[in-house]
């Protein structure tokens, strides 16, 4: 039988978008090999171009100082008043959304605050903010803030949606059903286009229907979803959306964050919104008057002015992902993650569970993966596979409980390296069983 190396080797010579490996830095071991990374769910790699990126803008600072926030230095360069502009728009076009529809600003969670303060209003018997009950921490704690920033009580407005017992999933139609049973109490949901901790991707367009259908409004936390999966987050119907460019954007670490605000709010006067000078419409912006003037679209929601340095990195790596596509990229995207999916489940199947929905259709990129309890928990023969992946440059994470992600990520992971992961897993899976013989 052909070696496993050999067949990833021969995928790999095969791949159209083998060229984009060679635009990314990758991590060193202490031998000086590069590491096998996987952890572009959580850090995405640095772009070799995001360096000369950031010091254009240091020249243009060094150089120009305050007259670089109007005018452009240099071809392809655009004067820091505009720079957010080609971000909102090459990030609109990777959600599927209109240029006008996204903003850059902020980070992630500010960003969801921001847009509670818009589409949080409790009102009457609507009081409810409908999560999952796997959220993000930080998602939890900004809600729970929230409901308390209006004077009520978490513990009887913040509902955790639970998936039915024995399985880590939550189907679409649970929570259609649970809506149109209790929908009337619901003035938000906010739900995740991918959850961070089991991989599963929710169908944004079921979601955002079924909470409109029952008269609440409807955010996604797409973290775990830009970059990673094709999306239509305008023709899914929800009102806001907000998401961070450090993991599968690669923007750099706390790298700026986006938000969505659907066309059907652009000019609601009767929105309310926590405002800054930014967010006034340009051409009355510099005017100083006393009085704001929105800007059409998210742009309103922009309130100082934007980051160049936290933003150059993240200009570096869009210019990538316009090069490769969202469709080749979701392509390759399927493929890896399915070809390691069935290998673990071929090779490993008696040792690792994978809690990730096999449909690719209900996937990312990102894997799961559980070890399976025997004798001592999965717990803790989970960290000792963790340990020994670490131990031999195979870059993967742990979360809480027993769960690590390994993501393949299709801009720059190739399958060789997921030919080594199975390599080293192997290997794991052999010492632990002569160990326990
Ligand atoms: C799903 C999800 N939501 C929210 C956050 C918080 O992001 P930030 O610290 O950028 O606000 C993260 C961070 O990893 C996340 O994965």
């Amino acid at each position: 039988m052909q070696d496993l190396l050999e067949i990833a080797q021969e995928r790999d010579a095969a791949d159209p978008l083998r060229e984009f490996a060679a635009a990314f830095w990758f991590p060193r071991r202490p031998d000086g090999q590069a590491q096998t990374y996987f952890c572009g769910h959580s850090l995405g790699l640095q772009p070799r171009a995001a360096e000369a990126a950031l010091q254009q803008e240091l020249c243009a600072w060094r150089e120009r100082a305050v007259s670089a926030h109007f005018h452009s230095h240099g071809p392809d360069h655009p004067a820091w008043i505009d720079y957010p502009d080609g971000l909102a728009a090459d990030l609109a076009a990777l959600v599927g959304a209109d240029a006008d529809e996204v903003a850059v600003m902020n980070s992630l969670t500010v960003n969801l605050h921001l847009m509670m303060v818009s589409f949080y209003r409790p009102q009457g018997r609507r009081r409810k903010i409908l999560v999952e009950q796997a959220a993000f921490p930080s998602d939890r704690y900004a809600v729970a803030s929230q409901i308390r920033f209006h004077g009520l009580d978490p513990d009887d407005c913040l509902v955790q949606f639970a998936p039915e017992p024995g399985s880590r999933l939550i189907e679409e139609e649970q929570a259609e059903d649970w809506l149109q049973a209790h929908g009337e109490e619901v003035a938000l949901v906010l739900w995740p286009g991918l959850q961070y901790a089991s991989g599963q991707a929710f169908d944004l367009r079921r979601i955002a229907a079924a909470a409109r259908a029952a008269g609440a409004r409807v955010g996604f936390d797409l973290a775990h979803s830009a970059g990673n999966l094709p999306l239509r987050l305008h023709d899914s119907g929800c009102d806001f959306a907000a998401w961070c460019t450090y993991k599968y954007l690669n923007g750099g670490p706390g790298a700026v964050a986006a938000a969505f605000v659907h066309r059907r709010h652009a000019g609601d006067a009767a929105l309310p919104r926590f405002e800054g000078w930014w967010g006034n419409e340009r051409t009355s912006r510099f005017l100083m008057e006393p009085r704001f003037s929105p800007a059409a679209g998210a742009a309103a929601w922009v309130v100082s002015n934007p980051p160049i340095l936290a933003m150059a990195p993240l200009r570096a790596s869009l210019q990538l992902f316009g090069e490769a596509g969202m469709v080749a990229l979701r392509a390759k995207s399927v493929a890896l993650t399915g070809w390691l999916a069935a290998h673990i489940e071929a090779l490993l199947g008696d040792w690792l569970e994978i809690l990730t929905p096999a449909d690719p259709g209900r996937r990312g990129c990102q894997l799961s993966l559980r070890v399976r309890g025997r004798g001592k928990t999965g717990h803790q023969a989970g960290r000792r596979l963790h340990a020994h992946l670490e131990r031999h440059g195979i870059v993967t994470d742990w979360r809480e409980p027993d769960i690590i992600r390994v993501a393949p990520v299709p801009l720059y992971n190739r399958y060789a390296d997921c030919a080594e992961f199975l390599r080293h897993a192997q290997n794991w899976a052999e010492s632990e069983r002569s160990s326990a013989t």
